[in-house]
């Protein structure tokens, strides 16, 4: 028995923010974040649009697609690092709001690496027999952790100048602003007694140790568990070592291929595409290089969305089915690495 992926499906907000806006409201360009990170554009959700809603409408579609409803799905993950409150996670809300069953829902949290730990557990779910259609989500939404203060309306339209004040505080954290994005994909995993496709293995991994290269304070070693003085001074945004996270990323997912590769005794020249989180253009390029692939068995769209986080998987594997660069029988990679640091690899016949 496999498990197989029946359905795929987007949540993509409607505000597009290009580099140049960005320019508007801190100390950057449009060729610098082009040609350091390759995004040219992102979306931002908007206020009142958070996580669990770009997720729903993720999982619409791809209930859609999969020609299932609510009431055929019998277990739920949702992955994200932004859900809409500290607690409970997303999967009640969305429970409750699409109507589903009383189905048990299960929250993730390994930031970039969310979708492949949630399609592991989604096959680990099936393959113990406990469940038989589950419903992964990956969404983030990344605008609440930005630094934007007033200049947030300019970001999505408004157009007005930002205070120097304002400028000034931005700019401090510009070096991650640029790469982020807010979007959301899901798809229904199922169980399938054809052997032929789905989920084969994967390879997952956690060191702890350097968490500090990627992280965002607040929670509960504090009393409270935020300060005001922590949201005025900036210290509440994410922190990011980015050449630290960059050489981890080049290194650690070629690695995770090797091994899930060697594991499933393929070669990794079998694969027919590789999907990569979509951190940073460069990171994409120095991983493809590493695994001497060639380019157009890597697909990329960084470009359009930014970093996604838990949203950069499922979104590009969506664009790959509907525009035939996946294709029943093909052999896909899955490869991820983000905060915690979380990283691994996966194997799935399409
Ligand atoms: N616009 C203009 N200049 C900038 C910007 C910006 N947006 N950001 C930084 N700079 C400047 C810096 O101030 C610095 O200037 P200086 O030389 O005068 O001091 C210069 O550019 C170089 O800065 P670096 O940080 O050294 O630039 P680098 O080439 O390393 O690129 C980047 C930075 C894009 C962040 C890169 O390191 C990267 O992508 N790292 C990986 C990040 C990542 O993958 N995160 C994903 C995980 S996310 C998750 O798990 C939630």
């Amino acid at each position: 028995m496999r498990s197989v992926i029946t359905g795929s499906g987007v949540g993509i907000p409607k505000n597009v923010v290009s580099n140049d806006v960005l320019s508007k409201v801190m100390d950057t360009t449009d060729e610098w974040i082009r040609t350091r990170s390759g995004v040219v554009e992102r979306r931002y959700a908007d206020e009142g649009e958070g996580s669990a809603e770009l997720g729903m409408i993720a999982a619409q579609n791809a209930l859609a697609a999969a020609e299932r409803t609510t009431a055929d799905i019998d277990a739920m993950i949702f992955a994200t690092m932004t859900p809409d409150f500290y607690f409970p996670g997303n999967g009640p809300i969305v429970q409750a709001k699409m109507g589903f069953a009383e189905i048990p829902t299960f929250d993730i949290r390994q930031q970039c690496s969310g979708f492949l730990y949630g399609l592991d557990l989604a096959d680990s779910l099936i393959q113990s027999g406990k469940h038989r259609r589950v419903l992964l989500i990956g969404a983030d939404v990344h605008t609440p952790l930005m630094p934007w203060r007033r200049g947030w309306s300019v970001t999505i339209g408004e157009d007005r100048e930002v205070s120097r004040e304002d400028y000034e505080f931005n700019t401090r954290f510009r070096d991650r602003t640029v790469l982020f994005g807010d979007g959301a994909g899901a798809v229904v995993v199922e169980a399938s007694e054809n052997g032929e496709r789905g989920f084969i293995l994967s390879r997952l991994f956690t060191n702890g140790s350097n968490m500090e290269a990627l992280y965002m304070k607040g929670g509960s070693r504090q009393r409270p568990w935020i300060e005001p003085e922590q949201i005025t001074s900036g210290e509440l945004i994410p922190v990011m070592e980015g050449r630290e996270v960059f050489k981890q990323a080049v290194t650690k997912m070629p690695e995770a291929v090797r091994a899930v590769c060697a594991a499933a005794g393929v070669r990794v020249e079998d694969l027919d595409i590789l999907l990569i989180h979509q951190a940073n253009l460069r990171i994409v390029e120095g991983v493809t290089k590493q695994l001497a692939l060639p380019a157009e068995k890597v697909p990329h769209n960084i470009e359009r969305y930014g970093n996604t986080t838990s949203g950069t998987l499922p979104i590009l594997f969506h664009e790959c089915v509907l525009d035939g660069r996946i294709r029943p029988g093909m052999l896909v990679c899955f490869t991820a690495l983000g905060s915690g640091l979380h990283w691994g690899a996966a194997l799935y016949r399409a």
